[in-house]
Formats: C-alpha cells, structure tokens, sequence
C-alpha cells in the first residue's frame, strides 16, 4: 500500500497515471477542443514491459482525464512511440464522412532466435471515428518495414503544406530518416540525417521536426528534436539535442555543427509537440516524459511511475550568432495558481538572506534579481533542515546551477545528486522562474532562455525558500509568488 508520504510525491500540475508504470508522450494531437496524450504505458507494473498506449485527454493542458488504454499489443508486436494527426481531407481514404484522428506507431517484435537481430520494428497506423475513445488497426498493417535496420522507431508525422503531402521523421539507429507519402499508407524514404553532426552517444529516439518563428522578427526556422538514450558512460544518462536549419519538403539541412541541449536538467526525455493546434492558436506545444532512462525504474513513487513535464511554448531566440530553443510553460499552467504574492523589492546584503515563506508548497516562484558584481547567489528551497534544493549562479565559474538532494540510500544517488549545470555568461540581471510541484522543479531561466528539468523527491515538503548572496549585494525586483493551495 502506498503510505500516505508516497501520495505526496504524485504532482498536482502534472501528468501523471493512476498506476503502473509510463514513458514517452505519444500521439500529442488536439482536436475537437480537446488535447490529447498517449503514452508508453505498461498497465500491469510499475517498471518497463510490452508497451501499449495509455490515453489522457485535457481541456487545458493542465488537468489531464485517464481513459481507456487505446492500444494494445498485437501480433505484430508491442506498441512502441509514435505520433498522431487529423486526416482533415481524407487522404488516407478511412474517413469518408468526417475527419479523423490516426495514430502512427512502432511496433516492436522480439526476436529471440533471429541470428540477425534480437527485434523487429515496423511502423503501422490505427484510426478512430470517436474522438481517440476506440480505434481500429489498419488491416495492412505494417504501413513501413524496414530491409536492414535494427532500431527503427518513434515516427512523427505532419502534414507539409507546401507540397501538399505528409512526412514522417523516423529514429534509424544513428540517423533521423525522412520519408513522404500521400495518404499515410504508402511511405517513400527520401533523405537521411545525421551522419558527422550531433550527439552519437546513444541511439537516436523520438524525433519530432517543425517550423518556429524567430521571436521579435518575421522570420523563422526549423527546427529538428533527438532524444538519445542512455549508456552507462553518459554523465547525463538520457537526453535531448536540437537543430536548427531549413527544410525543403525531403532534406533537413542544419545552419550549426555544435551540439545543442534542448534542456540542462536530467530530466527531460522523449519530448515531441501537438500536432494540429489550430493556426488561431498558433503555438507550438511540447511536452516530454519528465525522467531519466537511468533512473526511471527506481523511483520511490509506489504504485505508480513516470510523469511528464509541463506543457511548454517554443519558440527560438536570436542569441548574438545563436539561434536558442526556448521554452515556457503555458499559460494556461497560471489559472491553477490561485494567490500571488508579491515579494518586496529589497536589497540582500552579501553575506545575508531573505526568508520568504512560502503560501504553499505547490508554487511558482517569479525572481528578478540585478547585481553590480558577485561572487554567487542563489535560491535554496528548504525542505528539512538538511534536505534542500538550490538554484544558484556562480560568476566565477559562470556556471548556474540546480542541484538536488536525494537523502534515500539509493543506488542511484550519486547520479541523482550530481549538480545540473549550464554555462551562462555573467550578467547583471537574471530572470528566475521556479516551478514547484510535489516531485518536480522545473527552473526556466531569462524569460525561457535555459531550461533545468528536474525531479525532486524530498523528505517532506517545501514550506520555505531564501535568497542568498556572496561577495555583493543583490536587488531584488518585479518578483513574485503564485501558490496553489
Ligand atoms: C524512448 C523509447 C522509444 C521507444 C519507447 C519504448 O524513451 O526508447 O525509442 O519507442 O521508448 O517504450
């Protein structure tokens, strides 16, 4: 039975299952004033196991209403990730009275006495006439074989409107592959992407590619996702890397060599976006699974495990010669915040601290802080008196920082435990954005500029933060607190 201390770690503002055992987002797509998400659900365990497709549906992205599992697996195997859109004009000929919903999975085979590969992953579609209530697998299925590939997985599909056809990334191994069709049944490879550029550290999952404007401009980009999973010598176990560049319908054509994190926290995985957010909406909605592969199957949450992040705005930002992906939780996230606080403008004193007691533990923490020089200051959300977690920037090392402390005698500590960092260059004004949920602080910083994701799993809940600073005075200003009692 779950003690009472374990339900405290189920999030208020996230999603969640009611059991068992989730990973990826799938299928993100909204439709008929409904958001939907399907995800990697094992309904019989709270760890890893023959994937199917659990379904929640949402009216504002925050509150999310489980229903009936919506894919089982079936002889072609267990269901993998995957994406879903609205077939508007019928062309893949299933939806001759009205447009609907079709899902593009993986499935994925064991083979066990195949000399070649120990799997089989094909890509197949299901589609329903109600809404995602029920659905009815293609009966050619599979729609995408693959002729030598191992790891063949987690196709993303959209409509692209230039030239009137569909395209799906899919994860090849090291690659993202690229195929078009005309009516979702029959797939055409027509580039690959990947070779000499990016991350190679783990095989490539979960690619997602879309469109983005450049903030303050006319202009725009796309933009192409890759989660890569873990490996036992990777620092950050599993996580997610971006390119930037141009898309003609067929090739993705990146304008950077570097590699590029999408999120400096650990965890931050397998995230893609909403397919079909009408264009009076015109956001880009992303939201991933909010863990780590290294340590997904031991987290102390009872009878269930895994949530996924907060639903997020992208959009990308002109950074002197950088274009940056960024991100901000929705706005719909601030309707659940009943109170706002507003905090004093007020100077701290190198050296000292202001308390701030916080009106609930489930909160969203807004920070304006301005300096003439320092050597560090910092957030440190108190927990117990010696389980805390702190934000911090240090100019010296120009590091900032969320570190976690997990008290658990856990095989997995060390990892949990080892700081997130990102590079920031000093700077005299930084904008904090602290969102504190049961099990989560996800820390958004200069107005979405940086992410750190981040699961949390205290001893008892946050009643307190103070801000600290070394070496200078720091200002405080524009600041506030929404709580959710
Ligand atoms: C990513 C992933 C996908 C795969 C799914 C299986 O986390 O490994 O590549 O489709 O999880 O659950």
């Amino acid at each position: 039975m779950e003690s009472s201390f374990l339900k405290s770690y189920r999030p208020h503002l996230h999603f969640a299952p009611q059991q068992n055992w989730i990973n990826d987002p799938n299928g993100l797509v909204y439709f008929e004033g409904e958001y939907h998400l399907f995800y990697q659900h094992h309904p019989h365990s709270t760890v890893w196991g023959p994937m199917h497709w659990g379904h929640a549906v949402s009216t504002d992205l925050i509150h999310w209403e489980e229903l009936e599992i919506a894919l089982y697996p079936d002889e072609q195997g267990t269901i993998f990730s995957g994406s879903a859109v609205i077939d508007w004009n019928n062309t893949s000929g299933l939806f001759p009275d009205e447009p609907g919903m079709v899902a593009i999975y993986t499935t994925h085979l064991e083979t066990p006495d195949s000399p070649n590969s120990p799997y089989v992953q094909s890509q197949c579609i299901a589609y329903s006439h109600d809404r995602g209530r029920t659905w009815t697998k293609y009966e050619h299925n599979p729609v995408l074989r693959s002729a030598d590939r191992k790891d063949f997985r987690d196709p993303k599909v959209f409509w692209y409107r230039p030239k009137g056809y569909w395209v799906m990334a899919l994860a090849t191994g090291q690659s993202i592959s690229f195929y078009t069709s005309s009516n979702l049944l029959d797939w055409k490879l027509v580039s690959e992407f990947g070779a000499g550029i990016g991350c190679h550290e783990g095989v490539w999952e979960c690619p997602d590619l879309f469109r983005l404007p450049v903030e303050g401009t006319e202009a725009s980009k796309w933009v192409l996702l890759v989660s890569i999973g873990d490996s036992p010598e990777l620092y950050h176990g599993s996580r997610t890397q971006y390119f930037t560049g141009s898309f003609d319908g067929r090739q993705f054509m990146p304008d950077h060599s570097n590699i590029q994190w999408l999120d400096y926290g650990r965890d931050n995985y397998a995230g893609v976006s909403f397919s079909d957010i009408p264009q009076s909406d015109g956001r880009r909605i992303y939201m991933a699974w909010m863990n780590n592969w290294r340590y997904a199957h031991q987290l102390p949450t009872g009878s269930w495990r895994g949530s996924m992040t907060l639903p997020r705005v992208l959009s990308l930002r002109s950074i002197k010669d950088k274009m940056v992906l960024c991100q901000r939780p929705v706005a719909e996230l601030d309707r659940h915040f009943t109170s706002k606080t507003k905090l004093r403008s007020l100077s701290v004193a190198d050296g000292q601290a202001y308390e701030v007691d916080l009106p609930a533990s489930i909160a969203d923490i807004n920070l304006h802080l301005q300096h003439d020089g320092i050597e560090e200051f910092g957030v440190i959300i108190h927990h117990t008196a010696d389980q805390q977690t702190t934000v911090s920037y240090n100019s010296g090392s120009e590091l900032l920082s969320v570190k976690r402390q997990l008290t658990e005698d856990a095989e997995y500590a060390l990892m949990f435990n080892r700081p997130q960092q990102i590079h920031i260059p000093s700077s005299s004004h930084f904008g904090l954005r602290i969102v504190l949920d049961a099990s989560s602080v996800e820390v958004f910083i200069n107005d979405g500029l940086y992410s750190i994701t981040s699961l949390i799993f205290p001893d008892k809940t946050c009643e307190r933060i103070s801000i600290y600073t070394r070496g200078g005075d720091i200002r405080l200003y524009d600041s506030y607190i929404a709580a959710a009692p």
